[in-house]
């Protein structure tokens, strides 16, 4: 059976670390081999565990092994050969060596190849959980849209094949550019097979899921939301989304008053974005979630209603389709009876009101330029059409209902 696998993410700081840390502790608690690996460059497991982790899977308990993945080692090991003919290139067209060197690794290639050590834990059959405390959400998203990523490399920054190169080489002084060796080819050709086979690990609804982490704070809830949409856009299951650091309800009164109820009104908004999706929550403690004991205090009110290794949610929660022009957006709202649709777009953003249930979402980028026209309910769901808006350009921030 594939290894459970969990990716967290979220803004810088939301506790990530914690959470992921507090949900391997829980998953090792239940009897399963388990390894939390981190692929933030900001490093802060070792800590979290109390434990110093190395770049390879390091013992931190019973069942239980971290890692600080070192994306400069994966970059050498997958990228060298590659690395060194972009560089030949580069300074033979007069780029200085040290911008060269720059210039040969793309960004986000670095933790895309430290991503890579989930499909290794998968190959090596040695864990039934594998827990991944990722970067924050910007750099993350832009990799999980790497099946296309691995074809862009292939067609643009690899125009030829290899035969064409084959036939071309004992020409090569002919063509001003150095050719790549074979050892090139080879970590390309590896690289797109593990990019691959990865892809197929992520998207495997089965196994993998992803979970958003978050504070009761406008600001990040919106950031959660825009990359909720776009988990929902590549086919990436997110099962659960955390709020960490709720101020429980001892926390009374004067100063902290305000503070809750604007909790409490953000809330509605977590509710009314990502229902159905289960949302875990954990109170702010009243100090640090730093080893074991604060780990698992963690885990335990996360966790306090549910499994933390199993498949929270099943299905996607938003679909996009486009088609002639128009786009359709598919929304299943449990219970949803023949009530009064509301619809409002601003900017990006769409309120879907239908009966008592507010769905609030945050469309990608690219829709900037539809205008919702109708709404129905179809097998369950509510699907909402919408047209682009050609009366001229709009600006994203116009409001357009
Ligand atoms: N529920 C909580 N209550 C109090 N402190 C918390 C809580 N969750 C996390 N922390 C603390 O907040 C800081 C940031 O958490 P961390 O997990 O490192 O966030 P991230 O990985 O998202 O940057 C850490 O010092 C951590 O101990
Ligand atoms: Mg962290």
């Amino acid at each position: 059976m594939a290894p459970r696998t969990i990716l967290y993410t979220g803004k810088g700081g939301v506790g990530k670390t914690s959470v992921a840390a507090a949900t391997a502790r829980r998953c090792a608690a239940a009897g399963l081999r388990t390894i939390v690996m981190s692929t933030d460059p900001a490093h802060s497991l070792s800590d979290s565990l109390e434990t110093e982790l190395g770049s390879s899977p390091t013992p931190c308990g019973d069942l239980l092994w971290g890692q600080e993945v070192q994306a400069q080692e994966e970059l050498e090991r997958h990228w060298d050969a590659v690395a060194g003919w972009l560089g030949e290139m580069l300074t033979e067209r007069g780029v200085d060596p040290i911008s060269a060197q720059e210039l040969t690794v793309p960004p986000g290639l670095d933790e895309l190849f430290s991503l890579l050590q989930i499909k290794a834990h998968h190959d090596s059959g040695d864990y039934d959980a594998i827990i991944v405390d990722c970067a924050p959400t910007g750099e993350t998203l832009r990799l999980l849209s790497f099946p296309d990523v691995a074809n862009w490399w292939l067609e643009k920054i690899f125009p030829w094949n290899r035969q064409l190169l084959a036939a071309a080489r004992p020409f090569s002084g002919l063509i001003d550019i150095p050719m790549p060796s074979e050892a090139v080819f080879d970590d390309i050709g590896r690289l797109v097979e593990n990019l691959i086979d990865m892809n197929a690990i992520l998207r495997d609804r089965s196994a993998t899921s992803i979970r958003l982490v978050m504070n009761p704070d406008k600001m990040v809830i919106k950031e959660a939301m825009r990359t909720f949409t776009y988990l929902n856009l590549y086919g990436y299951l997110t099962d659960a989304v955390v709020v960490n650091r709720v101020f429980p309800e001892e926390v009374e009164g004067g100063y902290f008053a305000g503070w809750r109820a604007t909790q409490a009104e953000h809330m509605e908004l977590v509710r009314s974005a990502f229902a159905p999706v289960p949302i875990l929550t954990a109170p702010y403690f009243d100090r640090e979630v730093i080893g074991a004991e604060m780990l698992d205090r963690l885990g335990a009110e996360v966790f306090s209603d549910c499994d933390a290794a199993a498949v929270l949610h099943a299905d996607l929660t938003q679909e996009l389709v486009t088609e002639n022009g128009s786009a359709v957006l598919r929304l299943p709202i449990p219970f949803a009876e023949k009530a009064d649709i509301d619809l409002k777009k601003i900017g990006l953003e769409l309120v879907v009101r239908v009966g008592t249930q507010k769905r609030t979402i945050i469309l990608p980028a690219a829709m900037a330029a539809y205008r919702p026209r109708a709404a129905k309910f179809e097998e369950g769901a509510l699907q909402v059409v919408f047209d682009r808006d050609d009366d001229g350009p709009k600006r994203a921030d116009e409001p357009q209902d």
